[in-house]
């Protein structure tokens, strides 16, 4: 199985995300069993946030890891910019932690950049890593520009990782901040990395050339997919799912290596960017 370190822990290149999960009642033991099945099989970071169904994303992963030694997960979560403030980080945190029902996060990011600036939240970041609340800090949806300058911040080089959108069919930051992160020892956890489902509008899973290597490979296209997005050591894929055996093609996905011709076959049809693209985000 492929492995990622992000500060300082080993774990699969596959993790688990949550956006939308515990919106609906009707999909909640389904949508526990899809969590615990990736847990049972090995994954170990869980992807949350206090913005994903306002904590109801961090009730259900509260209640879907209460079975698991706490210690061998790997939970990130994340505080939005309106929140990224001395007056009002802790705050949000607490109130995370107490959802998820863990008294640490693994990670936390700040999950996209807002009016507050990076000195006041990496400050804060900082402080609640000293306090044990967090082990370690990280940001999302920042480029090349922002990391520049997170790194000029006191503290900014204890960045532990960058989340940013990276599938297939949106690949801007192979332009330039792929390499940045990997020179910099910064992983990238990629979102989104089956691009919603086709929901994104690339209809990347009933591409002729991704299916064509699916079924040399004799697995899914939504596996090609994840297996290309975490084709080098530095980024972790974090698919969401609410479905136990679409969870275990994901799990699965970490043991596919695509072959040099497979990647040249991606790369033409779905091009690496020749020029800087502003960094999408969802
Ligand atoms: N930091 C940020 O700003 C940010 C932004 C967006 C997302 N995220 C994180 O990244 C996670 C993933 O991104 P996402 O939820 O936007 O999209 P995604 O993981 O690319 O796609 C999720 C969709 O793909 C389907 N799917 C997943 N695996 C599948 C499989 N093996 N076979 C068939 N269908 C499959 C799921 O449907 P089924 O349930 O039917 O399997 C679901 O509808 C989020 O949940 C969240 O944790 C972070």
């Amino acid at each position: 199985m492929k492995k990622v370190v992000i500060s300082g822990r080993s774990m699969p290149a596959i993790g688990i995300g949550t956006w939308h999960m515990g919106d609906s009642n009707s999909l909640r033991k389904q949508e526990i069993e899809a969590i615990r099945t990736g847990i049972e099989n090995g994954l170990q970071l869980i992807d949350t946030a206090e913005m994903y169904g306002n904590g109801k994303s961090e009730l259900l992963v509260g209640e879907a890891i209460k079975p698991y030694n706490r210690d061998q997960l790997y939970i990130v979560d994340k505080v939005l910019p309106s929140n990224a403030s001395h007056a009002r980080l802790e705050r949000s945190l607490d109130s995370s932690l107490k959802k998820v029902g863990v008294d640490y996060f693994d990670l936390y990011l700040y999950h996209w950049r807002g009016g507050v600036t990076l000195e006041e939240t990496i400050f804060e970041l900082n402080r609640m890593v000293l306090k044990g609340k967090i082990k370690a800090w990280g940001v999302s949806n920042f480029d090349v520009d922002d990391m520049e300058e997170l790194l000029t911040v006191p503290h900014g080089k204890d960045c532990a990782a960058n989340e940013d959108l990276y599938n297939i069919g949106n690949r801007g930051i192979d332009f330039d901040l792929i390499e940045w992160q990997r020179q910099h020892n910064i992983p990238l956890i990629a979102y989104s990395p089956v691009s919603q489902g086709d929901s994104l509008g690339k209809n990347l899973t009933t591409n002729e050339v991704i299916m064509e290597i699916a079924q040399n490979h004799g697995i899914t296209p939504y596996q090609v997919l994840l297996a290309w997005a975490i084709r080098n050591p530095q980024t972790i894929a974090i698919p969401q799912t609410s479905n136990p055996k679409h969870m275990l093609d994901n799990v699965k996905a970490a043991n596919v290596e695509l072959t040099s011709e497979d990647l040249t076959l991606i790369d033409k049809e779905f091009p690496k960017p020749r020029k800087k693209k502003y960094l999408e985000m969802l």
